[in-house]
């Protein structure tokens, strides 16, 4: 963004000279916490030193990408209700904060399928990490590798499955996600390659049923909604049988409803998904909140029977305790690692530290120090189930 600085005397103006320095980016509301953006240059990388959370980094990613490429992130479907909701349903719900107890050591381990990592936030699957840095989703492999955080690339990443695979460290446990092509050798054939690097279970998403949702914030860019050659004749069979393509478990990600996640548990998933795909298909779908909340009042049963993992505008350490009291078992970030990747691992690093130190700051406020005894006694969800339910 250019602006002008002009030099008078008398009244008169005597020079005006365009300067590249942004004072103004539009913060597109997102929460006012003091980030001084009045030293960025346009389109430079701001200090690392400058990040104080992950909404900084979103804003940095927006001043040094290009439009089209930070639109690709940022971009939601329709009105973007559901995007904003995303971002909003926190502020309805309330954590209770225990007093008197001892939270000297906070535990953040858990396990996500059987497999131990250092926490229990994962990097969601974003299409195209190469548009904020060269390194693409390597610095994701890698930064989650030496966090000990689960790291669920794309199948429409910039780097290959194969590729993505060498960038995590010895033993690291990786998941991939895969959607549902119409085109069945395709599926069959990144399957196996899946399996043959080494990851160890697969998302599978099952939100884009045959079409991206129309994202107007993009298309401004891109001109046209791509053929995206997702199936649209993928019925409850077809996912049952999905698994006989492969001895990986799969998870189904993108369920919205109770019914949606009773079915799965009936056909025997190891684990679901809760997701509105960041607010990018389906506009008006409700919050991972409000989608737990249906579940445990429709479908109780499925959080004994599955892990249920959630994600959908979680910035804060307490957006992830909110989802994790009310039943998920590990909560997605997808928009702030790739934001966070404008400084390649060292951002993506970063990020991570930030959230694994909130999660902490909170778990200790919230007087639980271990991040697996989180449950409903935590969390006041009233206004969510009086505006919705
Ligand atoms: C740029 C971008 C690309 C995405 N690409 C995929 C994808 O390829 N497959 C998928 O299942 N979800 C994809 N998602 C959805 C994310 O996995 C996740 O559900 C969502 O971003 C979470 O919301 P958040 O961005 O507010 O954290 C993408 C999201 C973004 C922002």
């Amino acid at each position: 963004m250019f602006f002008q600085r002009c030099l008078s005397f008398l009244g008169f103006t005597l020079l005006c000279v365009k300067s590249a320095y942004s004072v103004e980016i539009d913060r597109e509301g997102l929460p006012d916490t003091g980030l001084d953006t009045s030293d960025w240059t346009s389109r430079d990388l701001p200090p690392l030193d400058d990040m104080w959370d992950l909404n900084d980094f979103q804003i940095a990613a927006k001043n040094t990408l290009a439009p089209r490429w930070y639109a690709s992130y940022r971009t939601a479907a329709l009105n973007e209700v559901t995007y904003q909701a995303n971002l909003d349903i926190w502020s309805k719900v309330r954590l209770n904060g225990f007093s008197f107890r001892d939270v000297s050591n906070v535990n953040l381990n858990t396990s996500i399928l059987g497999f131990n990592f250092s926490a229990p936030f994962f990097i969601a699957p974003a299409a195209k990490a190469g548009h904020a840095n060269k390194s693409a989703e390597l610095s994701l492999a890698s930064a989650a590798g030496k966090a000990g955080l689960l790291y669920v690339p794309s199948i429409s990443s910039t780097k290959s499955i194969e590729e993505i695979a060498d960038a995590g460290l010895d033993g690291q446990v990786m998941f991939h996600q895969e959607y549902i092509w119409s085109n069945r050798t395709q599926l069959v054939d990144e399957l196996k390659r899946m399996e043959k690097a080494g990851f160890k279970a697969i998302f599978l998403t099952v939100d884009n049923t045959g079409v991206n949702g129309i994202r107007t914030r993009s298309l401004r860019f891109t001109g046209s909604t791509d053929e995206v050659g997702h199936s649209a004749t993928f019925d409850l069979e077809a996912l049952a049988e999905l698994r006989n393509l492969t001895t990986l478990p799969i998870v189904p990600k993108g369920i919205k409803t109770a019914a949606d996640a009773r079915k799965c548990m009936e056909l025997g998933f190891p684990a679901i998904y809760v997701s509105n795909h960041g607010g990018r298909v389906l506009d008006g779908a409700p919050t991972a909140v409000e989608i737990l909340i249906d579940i445990r009042r429709n479908a109780p049963e499925v959080f004994d029977n599955m892990e249920v993992y959630a994600d959908g505008g979680v910035r804060r350490g307490n957006h992830v305790i909110m989802l994790l009291a009310l039943g998920a078992r590990a909560v997605g970030l997808g928009r702030s690692p790739m934001f966070a990747n404008i400084y390649g691992e060292e951002g993506v690093s970063k990020m991570i530290d930030m959230m694994a130190t909130e999660l902490t700051t909170e778990l200790k406020l919230l007087g639980e120090p271990d991040v697996n005894n989180l449950d409903a006694s935590y969390i006041n969800i009233k206004l969510v189930e009086a505006m919705y339910f």
